[in-house]
């Protein structure tokens, strides 16, 4: 695959039908019929076609994990003739293409309500068909039918004289998908060590034979397959093996021949299908699954959302549901992937919610980033454990967070003086002030606040590193970027104080007028007027900034910092 364009694919090399059984995916918008077509299909009496399995997949999450799993699949994009294409068809075709799949069965449906018209079919075919050789699906199969009265479903159809093909049912028959040897790829799972074959994996692709040579990535250690053994299961086919010489294998590593190894990184360039109604922020922390291993990942840059009719390129800061874009991703320690146009069992991946663990957003690897491989951690003498002792202090963050006008910035002030007070060595990070130089690129859109928050967190961890007891005000209006503090630092190092002023008490307050500008319409975004705030359900401190003065708040920081013995 070209680095350059990750979009142009190459056709498949040696095609050989599949013999063993394959899935037709069934797809199609709302309005296109797929329920009734499915039933008509299955409901054949004489069903001997025990090689083909009908899959609806309703939901966009569902087809992708289809396409990606380790049974050979046909995408079946179904369209309505009167609506012609729309984004769907295309969407479809495009994500299949970046998984590989260089064949395709076009169904036009409804022919009835377009009176059966061969040029209104025609138009629609070229239309789907450059698209789909725009993006490397070589092969494209389109068949015109009618679910509703049966036509062209079964049997050929006198109201359809001008196509001279075979009816639907036929045709998908003669569409097992093209299989090309591929390389050994063995997922472990968890196993009996005890057994005599110590291990187990899912066989993801390759056909594994004793003697083999192998690695086990991440780690990249060489050894053999010594003796194996085959077990069907439900979800694909399983081997349970010993290694010689013996290693350990963790679940979730990846046992794969050492000539055509899949890259190991922590970071690489990807497409993703955005799935959830919240946006995808650059920089905000989620959950990356790939196989059976979980780890925290970030995007770290949104290289460009690609339109799935014209596949026009647009910049974009944030994606939305349904957005398909290429991005660059982070993940917390290297995993090993293929791209997943060559083999997308292993070169996909989800990202899920941080909090509810839902599926946000399917993703395929296109290649990783060489930048991971040439950047190491250095080891120093000096740490931050000696750093904290040279202070005889435990360094820690002190996050306030709450609305403009709050009181943040002046209880934080407080809470600095008396630390200095007690021989603390301190820090105060402020978001007015940071805004001024740091992220004074920043403004106040969500995007630029998970930025904002996310740089102030890596900046407060330097901190802490220094030895310092750091305060930081700033509104951090997502729950989502205070966890994401919470978990750059250790257990205890970091205390949540939520600064609790009522919108009414800060907008009567208003110390900068913001919030009269903000009624007046000039002041967009705004937090608690045009943006939300989202309060800490379960803070370390809450502050009851409606009803203390601030120097009473402060005297509450030092009593929580007092008993938990942080001072
Ligand atoms: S945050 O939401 O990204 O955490 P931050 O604490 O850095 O915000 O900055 C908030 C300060 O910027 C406010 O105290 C206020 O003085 C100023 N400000 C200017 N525009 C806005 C806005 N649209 N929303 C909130 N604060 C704003």
């Amino acid at each position: 695959m070209a680095r350059s364009n990750p979009l142009r694919l190459e056709a498949a090399s040696v095609p050989q039908p599949c013999p063993g059984p394959f899935r037709l995916l069934v797809h199609g918008s709302p309005n296109a019929g797929v329920a009734q077509l499915l039933d008509r299909l299955r409901g054949d009496p004489d069903d001997s076609r025990q090689r083909m399995l009908l899959s609806d997949a309703a939901q966009p999450g569902h087809w992708f994990a289809q396409l990606a799993d380790a049974l050979p699949t046909v995408p079946v994009v179904v369209v309505d003739a009167p609506s012609g294409l729309d984004a769907e068809a295309h969407r479809l075709a495009l994500v299949a293409s970046l998984l590989g799949v260089r064949q395709l069965v076009l169904v036009v449906n409804r022919m009835a309500r377009i009176d059966w018209r061969e040029d209104a079919f025609a138009r629609l075919v070229r239309q789907y068909r450059r698209h789909c050789e725009q993006i490397g699906i070589a092969r494209l199969l389109a068949v015109p039918v009618d679910a509703e009265t049966g036509d062209n479903l079964h049997r050929r159809s006198a109201r359809l004289p001008w196509y001279r093909g075979l009816p639907l049912l036929e045709r998908l028959e003669d569409c097992a998908p093209a299989l090309t040897e591929q390389p050994l790829r063995l997922r472990a799972l968890p196993c009996d060590a005890a057994h005599a074959l110590p291990h187990c994996a899912r066989l993801l692709a390759g056909t594994p034979h004793p003697g083999d040579e192998v690695v086990v990535l991440p780690g990249a250690t060489p050894s053999r397959l010594a003796r194996l053994q085959y077990i069907d299961s439900p979800a694909g086919p399983l081997l349970r093996f010993a290694l010689e010489p013996a290693l350990p294998v963790s679940p979730g590593d990846l046992i794969a021949t050492p000539q055509a190894r899949p890259e190991v990184s922590d970071q690489f360039a990807a497409h993703l299908l955005w799935l959830d109604e919240q946006p995808l922020y650059p920089g905000r922390r989620y959950l990356l699954r790939l196989g059976e291993t979980l780890v925290g990942a970030r995007v770290t840059e949104i290289k460009h959302r690609l339109q799935p009719d014209s596949l026009e390129r647009h910049a974009a800061k944030r994606l939305t549901r349904n957005d398909l874009a290429f991005c660059n991703l982070a993940i917390d320690r290297a995993l090993p992937f293929d791209p997943s146009a060559e083999r997308p069992a292993t070169g996909t991946f989800q990202l899920l919610d941080h909090t509810s663990q839902t599926t946000i957003a399917c993703g395929m690897v296109a290649f990783g980033l060489r930048r991971a491989a040439n950047i190491h951690r250095h080891a120093m003498k000096i740490d931050k454990a000696s750093r904290a002792a040279g202070n005889a202090q435990q360094p820690c963050v002190l996050w306030f967070t709450g609305l403009s006008g709050s009181g943040k910035s002046t209880v934080a002030d407080l809470v600095e003086q008396r630390l200095q007070t007690l021989g603390k060595r301190t820090m105060l990070l402020d978001g007015d002030n940071v805004r001024h130089g740091l992220n004074r690129d920043l403004g106040f859109t969500d995007e630029d606040r998970v930025e904002n928050i996310r740089r102030v967190g890596e900046v407060a961890k330097l901190m802490v590193e220094a030895g310092l007891i750091t305060l930081v005000s700033f509104i951090s209006p997502f729950r989502s970027e205070r966890q994401m503090v919470r978990e750059l630092l250790e257990t205890d190092e970091f205390v949540e104080i939520f600064v609790d002023a009522s919108l009414q008490t800060c907008e009567a307050r208003d110390p900068k007028g913001l919030y009269k500008k903000a009624r007046a319409g000039q002041l967009p975004n705004f937090t608690g007027i045009g943006s939300p705030y989202e309060a800490p359900p379960s803070p370390d401190l809450r502050l009851p900034a409606d009803e203390e003065t601030a120097e009473r708040l402060a005297d509450r920081v030092i009593d929580h910092l007092r008993q938990r013995a942080m001072i």
